[in-house]
C-alpha cells in the first residue's frame, strides 16, 4: 500500500537506534484488520476540516533570507531557492513567538491553507512543532497529498487542501517524541504500545500498518476527533477492534494532557527556539538583501568546523 504520508522514518530510525536495535525492524501485524479500509482521512476529515482554527497575522519574510531548513528543503525538493517565501505566523494563542512557515511558489497549498489548517491543531500541541512548509508533488508521487513529520518539522507535498488529518497526524509525531516520549525518544516504540496493538483485533488504518510510530500516529489523529468533533465510540463500524488502542491516546493526548484538545483560553507555554537564518545565495547577496547574514556556505564551513573539533577532542 502506497502511504498516504511519508513516513518520518529517517528521524524515528536514528533515536530508535539510539535506544534499541529492535524498535525499528517490526510493525503492527499484518494479519489486524483496519478499522478504516479507505484510510483515516476517508473517514475523519470533513469533521476535522470544520474546526476552528486559531487567529493569526502574517508577517513576509524579505526576500533575500530564509531560515536555514526552508533553503535546505528547497534545495533537496527541487525548488528554486530564490522562488521560497517564508512567513511568521503568529497564533493570538501564542505570545513565545511566532511559527516560521515557507512555501515554494509552485506549491498547491497556499500560505493561508497552511497556516489554518495547522490552527486547527490545538495549541498545546502545534507547540511542539519548529517549521511547517509546503512544496510541489514529487514526480513518483502517487497520492496527490504526501506529508512528513521530521525533526518536529512538518513538510506538505502537494494537494492536501481540506486534509486536516494529515496535519493532526504530523504533529502527532512530535508529541510521540517529545511530549508523551521523552527527549526525541518515540513512546510509541516502547512495550506499552506494541501489547496494546496485540490486544485489538484492529488498527487504524492500512497506514497505521506501517510501523508502530504511524499506527500511534492515527490513533492520536481518531483521539483528536474525539476530543474536537464527536465522541469517537459512537461511529460506526465500532473503533471497539482497537479499544486498547484508543483507550491508551484518548488518556495520553486529550484526558491527562489536552495535547489535542481545544480549551478556550488555551495558550502556549513552550516553542522550539529559532534557528539560522541564511542569505538565498549571490543574487540575494549582490541586492543587499543579506546584510548581517552569513552565506549559507559560511554556516556550513562552520558546522563542518564543530564537527571536526569533535573527532579532534
Ligand atoms: C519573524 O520572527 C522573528 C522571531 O520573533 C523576528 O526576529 C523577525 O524579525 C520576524 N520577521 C518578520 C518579517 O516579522
Amino acid at each position: 500500500m502506497i502511504p498516504k504520508y511519508l513516513s518520518a522514518l529517517l528521524a524515528l530510525t536514528a533515536s530508535a537506534l539510539a535506544q534499541s536495535t529492535t524498535s525499528t525492524t517490526s510493525a503492527p501485524p499484518s494479519t489486524k484488520t483496519e478499522w478504516a479500509p479507505n484510510g483515516l482521512g476517508a473517514v475523519l476529515d470533513s469533521g476535522l476540516n470544520g474546526l476552528p482554527h486559531s487567529p493569526y497575522t502574517k508577517d513576509k519574510w524579505t526576500w533575500g533570507t530564509l531560515p536555514k531548513f526552508c533553503f535546505d528543503k528547497a534545495k533537496a525538493r527541487g525548488c528554486d531557492v530564490y522562488k521560497v517565501e517564508a512567513y511568521n505566523i503568529t497564533y493570538s494563542d501564542c505570545n513565545l513567538g511566532p511559527t516560521v512557515m515557507c512555501r515554494c511558489e509552485d506549491a498547491p497549498v497556499g500560505i493561508d491553507d497552511l497556516a489554518t489548517d495547522f490552527g486547527k491543531v490545538p495549541v498545546k500541541g502545534r507547540q511542539w512543532v519548529r517549521y511547517v512548509s509546503a512544496w510541489a508533488p514529487s514526480g513518483d508521487q502517487i497520492d496527490p497529498c504526501a506529508a512528513d513529520g521530521s525533526d518536529n518539522n512538518i513538510g506538505i507535498y502537494g494537494f492536501c487542501n481540506n486534509k486536516a488529518s494529515v496535519y493532526f497526524h504530523e504533529v502527532g509525531h512530535s508529541l510521540d517524541s517529545w511530549a508523551v516520549g521523552n527527549s526525541g525518544s518515540a513512546w510509541s516504540l516502547g512495550q506499552d504500545w506494541r501489547d496494546r496493538i496485540n490486544l485489538d483485533s484492529c488498527v487504524a488504518d492500512g497506514y497505521a500498518k506501517s510501523s508502530y510510530p504511524e499506527s500511534w500516529a492515527q490513533a492520536v489523529t481518531m483521539a483528536a476527533y474525539h476530543a474536537n468533533v464527536q465522541n469517537i465510540w459512537t461511529l460506526q463500524p465500532t473503533v471497539s477492534c482497537m479499544a486498547n488502542q484508543m483507550n491508551k491516546a484518548i488518556d495520553q493526548v486529550v484526558n491527562s494532557n489536552p495535547l489535542m484538545k481545544r480549551v478556550q483560553g488555551q495558550t502556549c507555554n513552550r516553542i522550539w527556539p529559532a534557528e539560522a537564518t541564511v542569505c538565498m545565495g549571490p543574487e540575494a547577496e549582490a541586492a543587499g538583501a543579506c546584510a548581517g547574514i552569513s552565506g549559507v556556505q559560511a554556516i556550513e564551513k562552520a558546522e563542518k568546523r564543530t564537527v571536526e573539533k569533535r573527532f579532534f577532542a
